[in-house]
């Protein structure tokens, strides 16, 4: 997704801004482009399509300022070239504007500005918004944006320059993200708290609505009628360097091994020994009101998606009530019939998603309960929900998601076992799952301590046209996650199927050029799942499979270590996140940030 990084204070701008925008690189994007507030000569604007490099070799030597903005944009309305990229400037080059979101009204507003005189240079929605600020009529910046602000209907996350007020940044927030860094005579804004870090943990996230003034040594917010509001900082949980590479490769490989401490983190505080269950402060909901939940529905959009499947599994088996998954940009169309009964739990990594957000909005609207099961803190969706379940993954830089689905998938296993346990989970088996999950931090390092098998495995199924994956009840949500990654890093086209499904079609598809990948968990289905490795066989498909001991009929087995069957599934897509990575590595993908992809889809 887009891009917004903006800083004024006594520094030498143009670097700081290109360096906040490298470090919003991994939310993809195709331009990028900067506009500083000079000394004494007006604003001056450099973009660029493509990378933040080719940006950066584009600046003239003398480029200083102490205030800009910056952006790197992932095209919407119109083609990415040095055009459309933002920031967008009125004619006079007296207004920057750099934007996230969508304009909805962009093409009237387009055609009443061309009516009026004005040339529009670019194909962008965000364009009309740097013509409306420069024609307003207010005395001040603030006020001048505010009233273009009053033109428009959709989504903004905006920062404004204006060469007559060189002492501020205005910047506002509507359904894109938009924090306030603050710093020593300084201030800084970005889109992400990814762009802050590096200088500042204090942070002020605005709310819809809000707008911010940020001047070198001051900052106030107020909402875009003009009233006061005061919002105060907090704390950024993740450091600097939490950012950083780390010595490997790619951040898909960091994240990917980085897994048995996320997970720790996760379990951190939460497990209560003495009555064989966990404690959740952020749930709002005290254990009366726990016992009235008479159902679970789980939304989320991709990764979040599956591992909400795996929520809803551990849910009805552990805790007994009935639960399910379905994607938020299914739900939040359909008109859903609200079941005041019902939980509802909306997950998402970076809580900015825009379907996913949209569908608690339509659940808040309807009076549902909504909790938030959620990577990032004080993001939005972390915000709108009535309480939830952080999952303290760490931040999540590339745009595949790995440590967060496993960190999710173990939040539920935590949030099943509180449930149960206010139920009627036995202490035994209360005691059972929580050595379970102690457990699982030691076997993840032991899976991951097998990559190199695993690099030896993709190199073999590489070359596939296609690829199956397959498995029943616990092992489907596996299945699909495991076929979501392979597909959006090595670019393979892959399928996910209830193995039970398989006869009923896609046993079509199998033959030695499509390998299917089946997940055998050790439980009361595995002589099923050993039937289905036969079906398949007796089409002469490859198999690699998934499971807990060697599989004569397979082609190929990847061993994963016992837990207690209800956690299994969490263990098993461990080793097909490393099977995705090393394919994508195979065929040269650019492993975090796949084409077409971006790690945040805040917009429709
Ligand atoms: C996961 O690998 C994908 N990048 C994508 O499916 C992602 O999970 C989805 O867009 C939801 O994102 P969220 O968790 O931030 O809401």
């Amino acid at each position: 997704m887009c891009g917004i990084v903006g800083y004024i204070g006594k520094r030498d701008v143009a670097p700081l801004l290109l360096e906040g925008l490298q470090r919003l690189e991994y939310r993809g994007y195709d331009s990028a482009g900067i506009a500083v507030q000079t000394r004494g000569s007006g604003l001056k604007s450099v973009k660029a399509k493509g990378r933040v490099r080719d940006l950066e070799a584009k600046l003239p030597k003398r480029f200083a300022g102490t205030a800009g903005i910056a952006h790197t944009r992932w095209a919407t309305h119109g083609a990415p070239n040095d055009v459309n990229a933002h920031p967008h400037l009125d004619p006079e080059g007296k207004v920057a504007v750099v934007h996230n979101g969508i304009i909805d009204n962009a093409s009237d507003l387009r055609a009443k500005l061309a009516a009026d005189g004005v040339e529009l240079v670019s194909e962008t929605d965000t364009e009309v918004l740097a013509h409306l600020v420069a024609r307003a009529q207010a005395d001040t910046l603030e006020g001048r944006v505010q009233e273009a602000l009053r033109h428009i209907d959709g989504t903004y996350g905006i920062a404004v320059l204006h060469a007559d007020f060189p002492d501020r940044i205005v910047v506002a927030r509507n359904g894109s993200p938009v924090v306030l860094g603050i710093g020593e005579h300084e201030m800084l804004v970005a889109s992400d708290v990814a762009a802050l870090v590096s200088h500042t943990r204090q942070v002020v996230t605005l709310n819809d609505g809000e707008m911010a003034t940020i001047k070198a040594d001051d900052y106030r917010t107020y909402t875009t009628e003009g009233s006061r509001t005061s919002t105060s900082p907090e704390t950024v949980e993740w450091a600097a360097e939490s950012y950083d590479m780390g010595g490997h490769d790619t951040y898909m490989h960091k994240e990917i091994s980085e897994q048995a401490d996320s997970v720790d983190r996760v379990l951190r505080g939460r497990i209560d020994d003495r009555f064989a269950t966990v404690h959740l402060g952020g749930l709002n909901m005290d254990a009366r009101e726990a016992r009235g939940v008479r159902r679970v529905k789980i939304l989320g959009c991709g990764s979040a998606y599956h591992a909400g499947m795996i929520g809803a599994q551990l849910i009805e088996e552990v805790a007994r009530i009935p639960a399910d998954a379905e994607p938020a940009s299914e739900f939040r169309y359909r008109n859903a019939v609200v079941d005041p009964d019902c939980l509802y739990i909306a997950v998402s990594q970076s809580g900015e998603t825009y379907d996913t957000l949209a569908a608690v909005q339509e659940l808040k609207r309807k009076g549902a309960r909504v909790l938030g099961v959620v990577n990032v803190v004080g993001s939005a969706i972390a915000r709108e929900t009535d309480g939830g379940v952080y999952v303290h993954a760490g931040p999540e830089v590339c745009v595949v998601s790995t440590k967060c689905f496993t960190n999710t998938a173990v939040a539920f296993a935590l949030l099943a076992l509180h449930l149960g346990r206010i139920r009627d989970l036995s202490v035994a088996d209360g005691k059972r799952l929580i050595a379970g999950l102690r457990r699982l931090p030691e076997q993840i390092a032991e899976i991951l301590d097998g990559e190199e098998a695993i690099r030896r495995l993709a190199a073999e199924y590489a070359q596939a046209r296609s690829m199956m994956f397959v498995g029943r009840v616990r092992g489907y949500p596996v299945a699909r996650e495991a076929s979501l990654k392979l597909k959006e890093v090595s670019y393979i086209h892959a399928e996910a199927y209830p193995a039970s499904e398989l006869k009923h079609g896609p046993l079509a598809l199998i033959e030695p050029a499509v390998p299917t990948v089946a997940i055998l968990p050790d439980d009361e289905l595995l002589e099923k799942n050993r039937a289905t490795l036969e079906e398949i066989k007796a089409r002469h498909g490859r198999i690699l499979a998934v499971a807990h001991a060697e599989q004569e009929k397979a082609d190929h087995t990847i061993v994963v270590p016992r837990n207690e069957v209800e956690l299994d599934p969490i263990l098993m897509g461990l080793p097909l996140q490393l099977l995705a990575y090393h394919t994508a590595l195979c065929l040269d993908r650019d492993i975090d940030k796949p084409r077409n992809l971006a790690k945040s889809v805040t917009v429709e």
